[in-house]
């Protein structure tokens, strides 16, 4: 199994560029099971959830095509980021199979396209995962209320809309992105007015939603609490650009802040991610926005604490809280990390605790406090943030760090270890 070797102590100076959003290239994909036209996406990131999801959407009829492709290719200039056509002409299987979607959780929202396009889906429960329990109560619940009768039967969720699904009024009880991706697709193919409430306002919504619209549906409201669709008989093919992954973007700024030095985060948008760049710029580091992207500066003077609790959007993200926590385990000070999204989302503590780190965890608050050193050690991690926090730390820690089990790493950064020493960290890949 592939690691990564880190020698921490370098400062980072120079550009990286940043890739396509995984978790926008996701659903933007399921959406391409919703036309038998053409759907292009372009800069899909080169990550293995997107083959992953790439290779259950084939078992569903969906057919890809990669333009300009440029696998194996080295150095820092440019990215991976490829434009990908899906075309699902013919449904030719309406099962998602347990083997497929437990693999991978986002696939179970094939479920709203195929049940809008088909009438009818038969999809496996996801399962627990590393981060939580995860239930889909809420997909259930709000695919009821357009209509689908909906069964559990030996795991899976068998859905079927008699004659089209009906619009009606849903409120979420509690913001769920996936939810509210789901409900906006089956919502554009049902008849009459839906409104979603509560919905999730995360960039990949309005991502999804622009997709959508494209497509030739009716969508209002997108990035705001209240989405407005009204449904149309059929959607066509377009060409949609996946918006730049924030939480690549917010990871490589905590980062900088973490070893110091200077870099410009070349395509990132701020307005993405503004209330982790107000939090990283009161830890001490300069965040300026700039026509390329954000430039990330910090000097010798020490890392200051912040406290955070994370929240869905515009709050601080779920996604970025091991990250952070990375970085607080060098800051001057006590700081308090409050996970509110997910149950069990600090598996990373106890190995950043085996670089030196102090924490304590109270409940779902994690207290961190800052040491002025940590110290390189084997560590691996059993999600993707929390994989990539233990990356931050080993960038600033003495010595080596062996980070292990690194495919949680490339389900969702595009070559991390090339984008890192590009900018002088020591980092490489030791394969087997
Ligand atoms: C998306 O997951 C992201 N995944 C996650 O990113 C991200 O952490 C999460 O949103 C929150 O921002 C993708 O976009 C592919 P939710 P999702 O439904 O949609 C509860 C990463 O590292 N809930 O917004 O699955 C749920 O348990 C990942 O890239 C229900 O109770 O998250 C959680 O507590 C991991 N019932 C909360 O809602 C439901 O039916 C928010 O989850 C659905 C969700």
């Amino acid at each position: 199994m592939d690691r990564i070797r880190i020698v921490g102590g370098r400062e980072l100076a120079g550009t990286i560029p940043i890739s396509g959003a995984k978790n926008a290239a996701l659903p933007l994909m399921i959406a391409s099971l919703m036309t038998s036209e053409t759907l292009t996406l372009e800069n899909v990131p080169h990550l293995a959830d997107v083959e992953q999801l790439t290779r259950i959407l084939g078992n569903h009829g969906v057919d890809y095509s990669v333009n300009g492709k440029r696998d194996h290719q080295n150095g820092n200039g440019g990215g991976y980021s490829r434009t990908i056509n899906f075309t699902a002409r013919d449904i030719v299987d309406t099962v998602a199979p347990y083997e497929l979607v437990s693999k991978m959780r986002a696939s179970f929202w094939v479920i709203g396209p195929l049940l809008a396009r088909m009438g009818v889906a038969r999809v496996s429960l996801p399962g627990g995962c590393a981060i939580g329990t995860r239930p889909v109560d809420l997909f259930i619940d709000g695919l009821q209320a357009l209509g689908a009768d909906i069964d559990v039967d030996n795991g899976y969720v068998v859905a079927k809309a008699h004659n089209r699904l009906k619009g009606n009024r849903y409120v979420f009880p509690k913001v769920s992105v996936g939810a509210t991706h789901v409900l906006m697709m089956a919502a554009s193919l049902a008849r009459g007015e839906t409104v979603l409430e509560n919905a999730a306002c995360e960039p990949e919504v309005v991502n999804l939603a622009e997709c959508l619209n494209a497509m030739g549906a009716k969508i209002h409201g997108a990035g705001t609490p209240t989405i407005t669709i009204d449904g149309v008989d059929q959607l066509s093919g377009a060409s949609i650009r996946v918006i730049p992954d924030r939480i690549e973007t917010g990871t490589y700024a905590m980062a900088v802040a973490m070893t110091g030095g200077d870099v410009l985060l070349q395509g990132a948008q701020p307005d993405l991610l503004q209330t982790a760049l107000d939090v990283i710029s009161q830890t001490g580091a300069e965040i300026t926005p700039t026509n390329e992207g954000i430039r990330v500066k910090r000097n010798g003077a020490g890392i200051s604490p912040v406290d955070v609790t994370t929240e869905p959007f515009p709050g601080f993200p779920t996604d970025l809280q091991a990250q952070f926590m990375g970085l607080m385990t060098k800051a001057k000070g006590k700081s308090h990390i409050t996970e509110t999204i997910f149950e069990n989302r600090f598996m990373h503590v106890q190995e950043l605790a085996r670089l030196g780190a102090r924490i304590h965890l109270s409940g779902q608050t994690a207290i961190v406090e800052g040491v002025s050193k940590l110290k390189g050690a084997p560590v691996m991690a059993t999600d993707l943030r929390a994989s990539v926090s233990l990356v931050i730390a080993g960038l600033a820690a003495e010595g080596e760090t062996t980070v292990n089990r690194i495919y949680h790493l490339d389900r969702g950064f595009e070559r991390l270890e090339d984008k890192l020493s590009g900018c002088g960290a020591v980092i490489e890949r030791i394969s087997g």
